[in-house]
């Protein structure tokens, strides 16, 4: 079957195929693995619009629910990096008077609270309950719901339009893309800005990150991409800057065309995909052909390391293992389990590859011989507070963006 393009509807022919995939959240227990859902995780670019894609999707209502295994406030890397963009979003868009500003996604509140706090009127719109439950409890205003356009009318009769729209690791997550920037056309005002941010493709391709590629991320955005998306409706790109979050984001303003200055990090952004081929075929089938040797080269290792009886844990079931989990094929024998912090993940199996999810207490009171930092994006935190598992002989395996031992 052709596929098609999300956001212009061109023919797309996928660049890579991981194979059959779990969801990347879809942590289970042992009655549940006769009936694991799975799908084709393939990727591909549209020749027409620059975006780059899933091209088999998993529905929405299955990856967002009352049971959302993703908590955003988790690292206190991540609590520093929101408060800095709420204080930035404060400082340059959010105008006196009495500001209205919405957030898609919102998650349990990281950002939201910080406007909470600070008095301006805010709503967030937030899919999965419990996630939602705590922003609540944190006095961020908050909506249970997928945000379309329904909702966004009914926003802007609540609440009037809004000042600014924020979203953070969302945009990307969106299937109907055209349909929710048509919805953030109604609820923001005609001199509005949307600021969101995702990782960027640059960097995906750079590290050879494909851990990024799972189901929830359905897009993988450049700056050639948002800005055809967004033109489409009458805004353009006025601001851009590299975030050192994820692995390597981006973070989009985006304002009606002609409403502002845009930024020479724009101009100079848009330059450097020009020059790097983010939109040619080639630049993607040399990321698959990295991609693959990757997989051989941690594959190798493990293998290698089981041969010893060495052992391996994880750290951080993290959605992005799921990829690398199943793609290279790990499993319990060669990676023990996999430490985690987070409760609702402990006493579960990781999607499809079934390897043990268990408390952080296992991985410390005994500490493994090597630690396969599935993190890798929390890497420095992460290294700076185990310094004690270094000490006592422990070595980190990490694979972005190469395949090492530290
Ligand atoms: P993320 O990479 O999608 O942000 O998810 C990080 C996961 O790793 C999350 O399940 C929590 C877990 N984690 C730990 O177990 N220990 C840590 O120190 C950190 C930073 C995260
Ligand atoms: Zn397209």
């Amino acid at each position: 079957m052709t596929k098609t393009c999300l956001v212009c509807n061109a023919a797309i022919d996928p660049f890579m195929s991981f194979g059959q995939m779990p969801q990347a959240n879809g942590f289970l227990l042992p009655d549940d693995f006769q009936d694991e859902y799975l799908y084709d995780l393939q990727i591909g670019l549209c020749d027409q619009c620059g975006m780059v894609q899933l091209t088999e999707r998993v529905e929405p209502d299955r990856l967002f629910h009352e049971n959302y295994a993703y908590f955003s406030s988790i690292s206190t890397r991540m609590e520093a990096h929101f408060e800095d963009f709420a204080a930035d979003v404060m400082a340059r868009y959010v105008p006196k008077g009495n500001p209205f500003i919405v957030e898609l996604g919102s998650n349990d509140g990281i950002l939201l609270r910080h406007f909470s706090q600070a008095g301006v009127r805010h709503l967030g719109i937030e899919p999965s309950a419990n996630v939602a439950q705590v922003a609540v409890e944190k006095g961020v205003n908050t909506r249970c719901a997928f945000f379309e356009e329904t909702v966004a009318r009914d926003i802007v009769v609540e609440y009037g339009q809004a000042d600014v729209v924020m979203a953070t690791n969302v945009m990307c997550h969106i299937p109907d893309l055209d349909s929710a920037v048509q919805a953030i056309r109604l609820v923001l005002k005609p001199d509005g800005v949307v600021i969101f941010e995702d990782p960027y493709l640059g960097n995906i391709l750079e590290k050879t990150a494909y851990d990024q590629i799972y189901d929830e991320h359905v897009f993988y955005f450049s700056l050639t991409s948002v800005q055809h998306l967004f033109r489409k409706h009458g805004y353009e790109l006025v601001d851009v800057a590299p975030q050192n979050v994820h692995g390597g984001s981006m973070r989009y303003t985006i304002a009606a065309q002609g409403q502002r200055a845009v930024s020479q990090a724009v101009t100079e952004q848009l330059a450097w995909e020009g020059g790097e081929g983010l939109t040619c075929r080639e630049t993607f089938d040399a990321f698959r052909r990295r991609v693959e040797h990757s997989r051989d080269a941690l594959v190798k290792l493990l293998q290698r390391l089981a041969r010893r009886r060495a052992r391996v844990v994880g750290y951080g079931a993290t959605s992005k293992s799921t990829t690398v989990t199943n793609y290279c094929g790990i499993t319990p024998d060669v990676v023990e389990f996999v430490s985690d912090t987070t409760r609702g993940k402990q006493g579960k199996f990781t999607p499809g590859a079934h390897l043990p999810v268990r408390p952080y207490a296992d991985f410390s009171a005994n500490y493994p011989d090597y630690a396969l930092l599935f993190a890798w994006n929390h890497a420095d935190e992460i290294m700076a507070k185990e310094k004690e598992f270094r000490d006592a002989g422990g070595k980190w395996i990490i694979y972005v963006p190469e395949v090492t031992i530290l």
